[in-house]
């Protein structure tokens, strides 16, 4: 198959992106596809892009041009109008597939799997209105209480908009204040008095207008992915230091992580079950891989759903497939035949 790895952009989460990008592109290529990787902002000048399928050394070549625009990525996203860089679709449109490696904003969110449908081009994961729920951890809290499944007590705050005062919404330290659709982590803080609670929020809104601020669970850490439908094994995650802020999450050997996780079967069984409902009720496709809590009285709360989780070799979805006995490559080629599924639905709806 011809695939379009793409990775970069311009949200916080880029250089975890060009991971991701870099490991998926040569295990695809491992498994036979003739797989290509382009950074979905800074795109390709010139003919290049014209016989990009053919050329051997594509992914070295495209890591070292990727990085070099790292500088001045965001300088260039002020002014630059069009996201989309220079023949970035059209390569697409080429291609059987694409492979979004992309994480956070104009990736996650649902704007380029918008774009992507109405060209035409088949892409991985989910789709723009799941993505775009799920990328909100408001809308998300709002739809899991509906549908039944726990999270930390929490609320939606606004900037310059209504109390921000714990008592005045029955809240108490400590609480997790966290922008509505970051990710790594990035904006995250937990309080533990009044004073870091507001430099929590200070913080929180110079990412986003929109945040929520949860109860802190204290207890452990635990992530379960989802693939076609089916839960994976229950990973946990130990930070040796703090909680499993960005530095935790990328620097090798700072956080220890057990799959299958050391828990009850029934808590196993429990946390999965959350995990595949939580997929369908944000209508998610494909896969993903939910957070969760478990506090010390063994009450399970989920965090957040991921649309597009990391997927680096020792990213965490990785780990969980692996305990399953599925290697890297392995579950790059099964992520584009249960995406490929989606399409094949369509059709025949269609038909
Ligand atoms: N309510 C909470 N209680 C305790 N820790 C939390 C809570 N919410 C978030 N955290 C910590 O912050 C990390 C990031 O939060 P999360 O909601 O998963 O956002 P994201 O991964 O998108 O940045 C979690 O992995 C966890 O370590
Ligand atoms: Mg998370």
């Amino acid at each position: 198959m011809k695939i379009v790895v793409l990775a970069g952009g311009t949200s916080s989460e880029r250089a975890v992106s060009i991971v991701t990008g870099t490991k998926v592109c040569e295990a695809l290529r491992e498994k036979g596809h003739l797989a290509v990787l382009v950074d979905v902002f800074a795109g390709l000048e010139g003919d290049g892009w014209r016989n990009l399928f053919s050329t051997d050394d594509q992914l070295e070549e495209a890591v070292s041009y990727i990085e070099s625009w790292n500088d001045k990525i965001q300088e260039m996203s002020k002014t630059r109008r069009e996201f989309f860089g220079p023949h970035v679709l059209d390569i697409c449109k080429g291609a059987d597939m694409v492979f979004l490696a992309l994480h956070g904003a104009n990736g996650e969110d649902g704007k380029i799997q918008a774009a992507l449908d109405l060209f035409g081009i088949r892409y991985t994961g989910t789709g723009a209105i799941g993505s775009g729920m799920a990328m909100d951890k408001g809308i998300t809290k709002q739809i899991f209480a509906a549908g039944g499944i726990p999270m930390p007590k929490g609320i939606i705050l606004w900037r310059g908009e209504g109390s921000r005062r714990l008592e005045d919404h029955g809240m108490e330290l400590p609480v997790v204040v966290k922008p509505c659709s970051g990710g790594s982590s990035i904006g995250v803080s937990i309080a533990w008095d009044q004073a870091a609670y507001e430099k929590a929020l200070e913080e929180a809104f110079a990412w986003e207008d929109k945040i929520i601020v949860e109860d802190h669970i204290e207890g452990r850490e635990f992530s379960v992915g989802v693939i076609d439908g089916e839960a994976l094994p229950v990973i946990e995650i130990a930070p040796l230091k703090g909680f499993y802020d960005y530095r935790n999450k990328y620097e090798p050997g700072s956080a220890v992580e057990t799959c299958p996780a050391d828990l009850p079967e029934e808590k196993v069984r429990e946390m999965q079950g959350y995990a595949k409902m939580g997929h369908r009720l944000l209508t998610l496709e494909a896969y993903s891989r939910l957070d969760f809590m478990m506090g010390a009285d063994g009450q399970i709360y989920c965090l957040e759903a991921n649309t597009l989780p990391g997927m680096t070799p020792t990213s965490l979805l990785p780990q969980e497939a692996a305990a399953l006995g599925i290697d890297f490559p392995g579950l790059c080629e099964k992520l584009i035949q249960v995406s490929i599924k989606k399409y094949e639905k369509d059709a025949r709806r269609r038909a």
